[in-house]
């Protein structure tokens, strides 16, 4: 887990977390009022990205990653070599870097076996002054997937 300027980042990191803050502004928060963009990178180098979309039955929401995977997968891509993730408040900027709710993590994990790779994620500030760049299993140590089931889920990839 390491702190890094947007400059560190490699170019393909650096377009995924442009278009997250992107992504951002269509989120739907009328009860948090909190946004945030997840873009994912497939493997091709697609950019994937999703926003959160909250519900009035709160617990229904969904965070912006799952939207992004959701998506990802939609469009027929399932192997993924990363994600950046932002987030934004109404009326402040976040200091810090937003990390992935442990139910996103769980769901990117799947997403790292299935790819067969360790995924890399970018977290940042709003304004980019704060980065980290880790790796799912650093987010998700001893982490639980269909590879611990003895699926094979080579089928599935796309
Ligand atoms: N949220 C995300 O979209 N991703 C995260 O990683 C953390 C939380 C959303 C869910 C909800 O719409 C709002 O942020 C406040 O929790």
């Amino acid at each position: 887990m390491n702190n890094v300027s947007f400059e560190d980042l490699s170019q393909v990191q650096q377009y995924a977390l442009i278009d997250a803050s992107k992504v951002l502004e269509h989120s739907y928060n009328p009860y948090s009022h909190f946004h945030v963009g997840a873009t994912l990178v497939s493997h091709a180098g697609e950019l994937i990205s999703g926003t959160n979309f909250e519900n009035a039955a709160y617990g229904s929401c969904i965070c912006a990653e799952r939207s992004a995977v959701l998506r990802a997968n939609a469009m027929g891509i399932r192997k993924i070599s990363g994600v950046a993730i932002i987030a934004r408040g109404a009326t402040f900027d976040t200091e810090e870097p937003t990390a992935p709710c442990g139910s996103c993590r769980q769901v990117l994990y799947e997403v790292s076996q299935i790819s067969g790779s360790d995924l890399w994620v970018v977290l940042s500030s709003t304004k980019r002054e704060k980065i980290i760049l880790t790796t799912m299993s650093e987010l998700l140590p001893l982490a639980f997937g269909p590879l611990d089931l003895g699926i094979d889920i080579t089928r599935f990839q796309q």
